[in-house]
């Protein structure tokens, strides 16, 4: 079984951009070593991510990430148990502010646990976004 749980959070005012590719580049390697997969987005402003694995190493990513200066108020989106993978890979892409800001409200709100119809559209927004 395994464990894939999505957050919100809004990026330290004055994050730098090498900050931003620091956090990737450490994501990138720490999540291939502990099998996790996902995606996550940002605006410059707003994080958004699906992260997936072992309930093990997604427990100590999330106790982590709750610890990380480099971002506030977090909000647990939704927090499941699943059969299967729905990402083969990690990937991290930027989207506009624009286009997250009004379903990160709606989402915020309904955390800790979405209903289905909008987890499905979460994980439609992250799938067709580009990412590198
Ligand atoms: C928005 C956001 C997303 C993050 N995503 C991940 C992640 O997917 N995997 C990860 O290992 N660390 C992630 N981090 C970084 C962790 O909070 C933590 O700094 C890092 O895992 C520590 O790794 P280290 O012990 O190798 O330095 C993220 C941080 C932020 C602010």
């Amino acid at each position: 079984v395994l464990r894939q749980l999505a957050f919100a959070s809004r990026a330290r005012p004055g994050l730098r951009a090498s900050e931003t590719s620091e956090l990737i580049a450490t994501s990138r390697s720490n999540n291939a070593r502990d099998h996790i997969s996902g995606v996550l987005l940002y605006t410059g402003e707003s994080f958004l991510q699906i992260v997936e694995g072992p309930e093990a190493a997604v427990n100590g990513l999330w106790r982590r990430l709750l610890l990380d200066d480099r971002h506030h108020s977090i909000v647990l989106l939704f927090d499941l148990a699943e059969d299967d993978r729905w990402s083969d890979g990690w990937r991290a892409g930027y989207v506009s502010e624009q286009q997250l800001a009004s379903p990160l409200l709606r989402w915020r709100a309904l955390g800790p646990s979405l209903p289905a119809n909008e987890v499905a559209q979460l994980r439609a927004l992250c799938e067709t976004t580009s990412t590198f």
